[in-house]
């Protein structure tokens, strides 16, 4: 069972300037809610009980989001508007379940992750990268169901047009699992044009195994001077670890982008 579910929100958010200079992009609306809680309810209907947020100390909005108890407190014995108290029980219900660590520096992605090293429990956990929302269909849920099957670390999957494979990780296929799963055989970060083995992208959900922080530990910065997550999953990988691409049926959504954002206001109004 995957219970654990880690999500960096250290990023700076610089796409999405100038929102980002004095707000936390994961809290910017969408259609009335931030953009991070749709990331929370996907979790929790996956079946997740705890959640590891990785923040920094630019990012205490975030904390503050869910601990704003003596502001809801006043305002509800004020007013005993319904609608407040809900909206309170809410925030309520999501905090029992998350934990908070921080990332002072944003040095990637990688060290976001081990930063959560001595809060995972079980021998998986999932990851989620905030920018990325998933509309339509549960990935994290149906790349659970595939790490049950074939009890095997996940990655979500995409193809993306071959101009742009210098903005994502790329993977190397392996054997066909079935329809939507597949072995991977190698995973590049960013390659150029030229390089990269195909334009198979891997999308922000990530079912890792724990094994990942011995090889986090000793990893130096890569590509654009970051610690990548995906150059620890190579080493895994070249260890035999199984790592399968999970081709999901859901809508993408790149919320870290303005263009994104704004299309995904779009996008999630017509649902
Ligand atoms: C990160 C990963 C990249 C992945 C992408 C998905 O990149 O490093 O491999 O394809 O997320 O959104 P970032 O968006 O942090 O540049």
């Amino acid at each position: 069972m995957i219970k654990q579910a880690i999500i960096p929100l250290a990023g700076l958010g610089t796409r999405l300037l100038p929102l980002t200079s004095v707000f936390a992009k994961e809290l910017l609306p969408i259609q009335g809610k931030p953009s991070l809680e749709y990331i929370l309810n996907e979790c929790i209907d996956a079946g997740i009980k705890e959640i590891i947020f990785i923040i920094s100390k630019r990012k205490m909005m975030i904390k503050k989001y869910f601990y704003n108890d003596k502001f809801y407190k006043e305002l509800i014995k004020k007013k005993k508007d319904t609608r407040i108290i809900e909206e309170y029980k809410k925030i309520l219900r999501y905090r029992k379940m998350i934990k908070f660590v921080y990332q002072d520096k944003p040095k990637g992605t990688g060290d976001a992750v081990l930063k959560t090293k001595k809060y995972i429990k079980d021998k998986y956990f999932l990851m989620l990268l905030p920018d990325d929302l998933i509309i339509k269909k549960n990935c994290s849920k149906s790349m659970i169901a595939s790490h049950k099957k074939y009890k095997a670390s996940v990655m979500a999957s995409m193809n993306v047009k071959k101009k742009a494979v210098e903005r994502w990780g790329i993977y190397k296929l392996n054997k066909r699992l079935n329809t939507t799963d597949y072995l991977i055989d190698s995973v590049f970060e960013k390659p150029n044009i030229k390089d990269a083995p195909s334009n198979k992208a891997v999308i922000g959900r990530y079912i890792l195994p724990i094994k990942i922080f011995s090889k986090l530990k000793n990893l130096k910065p890569n590509k654009g001077g970051e610690i990548h997550i995906t150059d620890a999953i190579q080493l895994l990988i070249n260890d035999n670890e199984k790592f399968i691409a999970h081709n999901f049926s859901g809508k993408y959504l790149d919320c870290g982008s303005m263009e994104g954002y704004i299309k995904s206001s779009k996008e999630i109004a017509k649902l």
